[in-house]
């Protein structure tokens, strides 16, 4: 099949979180299996000054309409491998910056012009370089308008573009909403600025774009799915997704074996399998060495995460007597929310010896984590997958998870399953989570225990293989 993806991030040209991991390993692994896949993607200041993208080439100069203006962008297309082919749209002004998003305390003010061009850019490429498909799969708010503005396109120019168009959520809580006045941004007709179109609560969003007009949509995990019908993780828009939900479908995403692998990992210090753990504890040494703490019998506790509300960090902050109290390490990798940055600062400093953080972005810093670590800690309020607790088993570090979302679909809990239990499960409350890591310390002091937790989660298949031939015949029976 002829296969376009688009979205905003693609391991590793550009990442800020588990969406970029996905797109990336996604596409390697159709590629594979013989399909020819096209990415879309805007270009970044770091896709632009990456040395890959000095073998990109100009394909075409794009005029987009935007409001009353018609704006100038590029599209370079670069080949990534045999059979996939990354398009950066490139329009400076809005794309050459820092960071995707915004600062670490807002969002940019033009962030709905930068993507209602974005998306329209992409079929109008499309539609200039001829770059037709069976299928258009788009990703996240930033994406989410290209399934209507391609149709539109198609009818203006009386031409078929793609067959399918897919939607995938990986985040609800992201939605891409903006000002009512933006809405003329998009230069569609009035209607489509209702009800059962992109308006939402007087604004607009750009992610009920996605699930309203794509004809299927997805999410990242079957659990995700089913929580997302609910006031609880809807988020406002389960009333819309339940009138979509014969064409929601989740499907837990995998990992790339190839970039997180004990066996092979260049990150760690020593390499390490399922039947030799020995350099799993020369990784240990080393985290504790680099963030500073002193060496225990106790368990390390890991978190690599976005500091946000998502990720549990209140809950996490509830506990840190226990840590201290219990001759623990907690290591956390992780940037954003400077409350919470403040915070845990104010706690490493108290306590240099068992608290260790580092607030940055480091690619290399979090495979440590991953494989030094006795137990990785998610106690997350929602998760629409996650990624970190399948690198955890497969690196043989058995995670502490909320049982919400994604999680709850690829950890098993040990206490209630002996034989194939992963890590441990919890409600995302005090009083639960402070179970689980009383019974981590207790698995943790029974050596064979712990150990079968640890081969349990390294004998798990996490890989793609099995996710993409689930999206190989949802692909092929839409069409
Ligand atoms: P989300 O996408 O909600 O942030 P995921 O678990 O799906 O959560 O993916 C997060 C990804 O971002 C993982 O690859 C994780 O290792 C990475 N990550 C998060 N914070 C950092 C950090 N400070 N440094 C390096 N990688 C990070
Ligand atoms: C989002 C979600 C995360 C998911 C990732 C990739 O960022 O928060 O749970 O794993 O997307 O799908």
């Amino acid at each position: 099949m002829k296969i376009i993806h688009a979205a905003s991030e693609m391991f590793p040209f550009i990442k800020t979180g588990g969406l970029a991991d996905v797109t990336g390993a996604l596409c390697k692994s159709l590629a594979s299996f013989g399909h020819e896949i096209s990415f879309f993607i805007p270009g970044y200041r770091k896709i632009l000054e990456s040395p890959e993208f000095k073998k990109a080439k100009l394909k075409v100069v794009l005029q987009v309409e935007l409001g009353d203006d018609f704006l100038r962008g590029e599209v370079y297309a670069l080949p990534i491998s045999k059979r996939q082919t990354l398009y950066v749209i490139r329009r400076d002004e809005f794309f050459d910056r820092s960071n995707p998003y915004g600062t670490t305390n807002r969002d940019y003010d033009d962030n709905d012009r930068r993507y209602i061009w974005f998306c329209k850019a992409i079929v109008e490429a499309m539609h200039i370089l001829h770059i037709k498909a069976d299928i258009l799969h788009c990703h996240d708010w930033q994406t989410g308008l290209a399934p209507l503005f391609l149709r539109a396109v198609e009818q203006e120019h009386g031409e078929s573009l793609v067959l399918k168009t897919f939607f995938s959520i990986h985040n609800l809580a992201f939605q891409g909403s903006f000002p009512s006045s933006s809405f003329r941004f998009t230069n569609l007709p009035d209607d489509f600025n209702e009800v059962d179109g992109i308006e939402f609560y007087e604004q607009i969003s750009m992610i009920k774009g996605g699930i309203f007009f794509a004809d299927t949509i997805m999410t990242v995990s079957p659990n995700y799915a089913r929580e997302i019908l609910t006031p609880d993780f809807g988020c406002g828009l389960e009333g819309v997704l339940k009138v979509r939900r014969e064409d929601l479908i989740g499907i837990a995403n995998g990992i790339d074996v190839e970039i997180w692998n004990p066996e092979k990992d260049e990150h760690l210090p020593a390499n390490y399998s399922a039947k030799d753990l020995s350099g799993k504890q020369e990784c240990r040494k080393a985290l504790l060495e680099e963030t500073g703490l002193a060496e225990t019998d106790k368990p390390v506790y890991g978190v690599v995460a976005r500091l946000t509300e998502q990720k549990g960090i209140d809950l996490l902050l509830k506990q840190m007597s226990f840590f201290i109290k219990n001759d623990c390490r907690l290591v956390i990798l992780g940037k954003g929310d400077p409350n919470y940055e403040r915070t845990l600062k104010r706690w490493a400093k108290s306590h240099p010896d068992k608290v260790g953080i580092c607030l940055r972005l480091d690619e290399r810093m979090s495979h440590l984590v991953e494989a030094g670590s006795d137990f990785f800690l998610m106690p997350s309020v929602f998760e629409p997958c996650g990624l970190n607790q399948m690198y955890s088993q497969h690196y043989g570090t058995p995670p502490l998870v909320s049982d919400v979302g994604g999680l709850h679909d690829t950890v098993v809990d040990c206490r209630t399953n002996e034989e194939s239990g992963t890590g441990m499960l919890f409600d995302p409350v005090e009083a639960d989570f402070k179970k689980a890591l009383v019974a981590s310390l207790k698995l943790f002091a029974n050596k064979k225990a712990y150990e079968k937790v640890q081969t349990n989660c390294m004998n798990r298949d996490f890989s793609w293989t099995n996710a993409v031939k689930a999206y190989e015949t949802l692909y092929s029976d839409s069409i």
